[in-house]
């Protein structure tokens, strides 16, 4: 078996270009899927890691994308490899798919470091499937690429742009208030999700796909192609192409990854108006590769940002009309043009992402406005919160909030878990106003367990039937980003870890104070120590991943990442019997 001389020294000449018994074991059964033995001869060999399955709707389109991928590594001369790993789709994972997160970075890591690969291609659509490869990327530091799979085409009801995730929130409570019948609500449904691809909205997973764009992980423009348009296979053959150069060039996750990129991808959370969660990737992502990196570094960077992209939730427009608007690019053109971009980050494409969006243009201003007139002003997007309820910090997206509620003090009504105010939502003679603060625990990290999406919880019906359209409610656990209301988020500590948001009462007063950046519990401190001392945490699991993940699992501000996973290991194999 001759290996070319470019081949010489690559990591998966250590399997496939061993000499003897060892070699032959390595080529020999790779041969059963009919390669012919020139694939061993040095080339880089790429895998290909998808997310794909039929049980994450969002990623059921991935093994044609593969497909694209595979061709672009053929074309440069690289040896493609594909191989599945955990798909954490959304929709259908109990208790929730943050829960899996990070096994699937987990294993994806494993993967990726225990095989013959010299670099790799991620392929993620839904939420959580994106940072969790970006962070096994990250974790092994082989030389990668992201292909994320696209957003749905929009969905269309009765003539209308209906949005994936915000418009069930949008329908149920129609539903609820008599607005609506359930045919009605029947015949939406299935109006909503009417191609392939992951939510059309700006919610988690659009969000994460324009970060991992803004990071420099994939290519120019990706993140906004629809999953069923020409050009995103396009893309994702050129992808492959640049997997192969990246491998010749060494060029690895950490030296794309760097502080000033994270930069980039906050202010352009800020500009797109992103998701919430973006907020706990990225730090769990920082913790991977050493990048130092703050909650308050949120509010701090995005405070000069205006919100420039008209998308659902914030806005009025979906994923399909901010493609055809100039997606991505044209954003980062319009921070670059007020001095809000580092330009000299190095990214997938081997040069730096000024240079990518160096003349990307818009064309619809509707959707993409200009720095000169933003869609709303700098300091109105996501901010971060302090106080005595929230040592630990806690997010509020102003953009999805009522304004006239962003001053706000209120009566706590308080529940114990999400479920114990789902038993009552429904009741009439729930004794709640719209002026009281509804505060649901109970949902964090550990408390859950997962941190799901449940802190946007439905108003008591007695309250929308009355019209009330929203009202502060205050939670550890997260928000889809499809979901909007004046709804404080990531409360940390949770109160399964101790936090005060555990020790409050229903009857305290809370004052939400966004301008100032505070959230205050009304209660003396010598009456919270009385409290603290009688607080009994919840049981914890006894085995098992659950038991794995609450006993490893770090609060919202760390990312939500397992204490033990985080930094990087780098590929190097343990130990190698052969
Ligand atoms: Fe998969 Fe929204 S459910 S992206």
């Amino acid at each position: 078996m001759a290996t070319s001389a470019a081949g010489r020294g690559r990591r998966s000449q250590e399997w496939f270009g061993a000499s003897g018994r060892a070699g032959m074991l390595y080529r020999s059964w790779m041969r059963n899927q009919g390669f012919g033995p020139a694939v061993f001869d040095g080339r880089p060999v790429i895998g290909i890691a998808t997310t794909w399955s039929e049980l994450a709707p969002c990623n059921a389109h991935l093994h044609r994308v593969a497909e694209a991928v595979k061709r672009g590594v053929w074309q440069a001369g690289g040896f493609p490899l594909e191989f599945p790993v955990l798909a954490t789709g959304e929709t259908l994972l109990r208790p929730t798919a943050m829960f899996y997160r990070n096994l699937l970075a987990m294993e994806a890591e494993e993967l990726m470091r225990g095989n013959p690969l010299d670099g790799v291609v991620l392929l993620s659509g839904c939420d959580k499937t994106t940072p969790g490869l970006l962070m096994a990327a990250a974790s092994v530091d082989l030389p990668a690429i992201m292909v994320t799979g696209g957003p749905m085409l929009n969905g269309k009801f009765r003539g209308q742009d209906v949005g994936s995730g915000t418009h069930v929130w949008k329908f149920e409570a129609e539903v609820m208030a008599g607005r609506m019948t359930e045919a009605e609500c029947l015949a939406a449904e299935g109006c909503m999700a009417r191609s392939n691809g992951h939510c059309m909205t700006m919610g988690t997973a659009s969000t994460m796909a324009c970060m991992a764009e803004a990071l420099g992980m994939q290519l120019p423009g990706s993140a906004a192609w629809p999953a069923v348009d020409a050009r995103r296979y396009e893309t994702a053959q050129e992808a492959g192409i640049r997997a192969v150069a990246l491998v010749e060039s060494d060029l690895r996750p950490s030296a794309i990854m760097t502080r000033e990129a994270f930069e980039n991808a906050i202010r352009a959370n800020a500009a797109i108006g992103g998701s919430t969660n973006a907020i706990v990737h990225l730090m769990a992502l920082a913790g991977r590769l050493g990048v130092p990196l703050a909650l308050d570094d949120f509010d701090a960077l995005a405070r000069p940002v205006p919100t420039l992209v008209n998308l659902l939730p914030s806005g009025k427009y979906l994923m399909e009309d901010f493609c055809y608007a100039g997606g991505l690019p044209a954003v980062l053109a319009e921070l670059a043009s007020a001095h809000l971009l580092n330009e000299s980050p190095v990214t997938v494409t081997g040069r730096s992402i000024g240079e990518n969006v160096a003349g990307a243009e818009c064309w619809n201003r509707e959707v993409i406005s200009s720095f000169d007139d933003p869609l709303q002003p700098a300091g109105s997007g996501t901010a971060i919160l302090g106080g005595n309820l929230c040592p630990g910090g806690a997010v509020i997206k102003q953009s999805a909030a009522s304004p006239e509620l962003l001053v706000h003090r209120g009566r706590a009504v308080v529940f114990d878990t999400p479920e114990a105010y789902h038993a009552v939502a429904d009741d009439p003679d729930l004794d709640v106003s719209a002026d009281d603060i509804l505060v649901i625990r109970g949902a964090g990290p550990r408390g859950y367990p997962g941190m799901p999406e449940v802190a946007n919880v439905p108003l008591p019906a007695r309250l929308l039937k009355s019209g009330v359209s929203d009202m502060v409610r205050i939670c550890d656990g997260r928000m889809s980003g499809t979901g909007y209301g004046t709804v404080v988020l990531h409360v940390s500590p949770e109160s399964a870890a101790g936090g005060p948001i555990g020790l409050v009462r229903t009857g305290d007063f809370i004052t939400l104070d966004v301008p100032a950046r505070t959230l205050t519990l009304e209660v003396a401190d010598e009456e919270l120590a009385r409290r603290r001392a009688s607080f009994v945490p919840p049981p914890r699991p006894k085995s098992g991943y659950a038991w794995l993940y609450t006993e490893h699992v770090l609060q919202a501000e760390e990312g939500a990442d397992f204490d033990f996973l985080r930094g990087a290991r780098g590929s190097d194999v343990p130990r190698d019997s052969h």
